[in-house]
């Protein structure tokens, strides 16, 4: 189930590329256009390409946005006149993105980072919690504005909330049937459920040596 943004999130659509290289874990560098960006952004030192732990639950990669598209705005270009960082010499760097399993993604823009959080507070029940960071000296009212800054993910996040809420709705149906992940677009999806699965054997069994330790 990674595949609806086309469908889903006209807002976050007008700027982040919907192709499966962007966001998922396998293909990056394959793709001329993003291996393009990381040359353009590591020759300005800023480290861009794809790295992932060892284990996978972590994993970082600079990835660019739609043509000229600067920022998560309606209209592409920044949402702070102030950049996050002096250190950043040229423009259209993208978004470097970090996701750490299983509770966080963030995403590093020329003017702003996002950071979102995932916690589970029931079976069914999840809260989302989305942080939109900006340089210490930007001023609200003058810098920008938190309704230009936060429009896009705002709507994303409420859109998620909502197919989320019809797939749960749809899995609990007798009639449901699970079916397969799209290994062209899922790779993400699969790779997550291979660290869970992974993450979740290896506490297991730990468990259990201990426990045998003890007896
Ligand atoms: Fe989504």
């Amino acid at each position: 189930e990674c595949y609806h943004c086309a469908a889903n999130h006209p807002e976050l659509c007008r700027t982040y590329p919907e192709a499966p290289t962007a966001t998922g874990v396998q293909g990056a560098g394959d793709d001329p256009f993003i291996s393009e960006h990381w040359q353009r952004c590591e020759a300005a030192n800023l480290p861009s390409t794809f790295n992932m732990s060892t284990d996978g639950q972590y994993r970082v990669a600079r990835m660019p946005l739609i043509e000229d598209a600067e920022s998560y705005t309606m209209n592409g270009r920044p949402a702070v006149a102030k950049a996050l960082s002096e250190d950043v010499t040229i423009s259209h760097i993208g978004t470097m993105l970090m996701f750490h399993y299983p509770t966080t993604w963030n995403h590093m823009l020329v003017d702003h980072a996002i950071s979102f959080r995932v916690i589970p507070i029931g079976p069914e029940e999840t809260a989302v919690t989305t942080t939109w960071l900006v340089n210490k000296d930007a001023v609200e009212g003058v810098d920008y504005t938190v309704e230009e800054l936060t429009h896009v993910w705002n709507m994303t996040n409420d859109q998620d909330r909502q197919i989320v809420e019809e797939n749960a709705f749809g899995i609990r149906s007798p009639a449901y049937e699970p079916g397969p992940y799209s290994e062209a677009h899922e790779g993400g999806v699969m790779q997550f459920v291979e660290w869970y699965a992974n993450f979740m054997t290896n506490r297991l069994q730990g468990d259990q040596a201990k426990l045998h330790a003890v007896a």
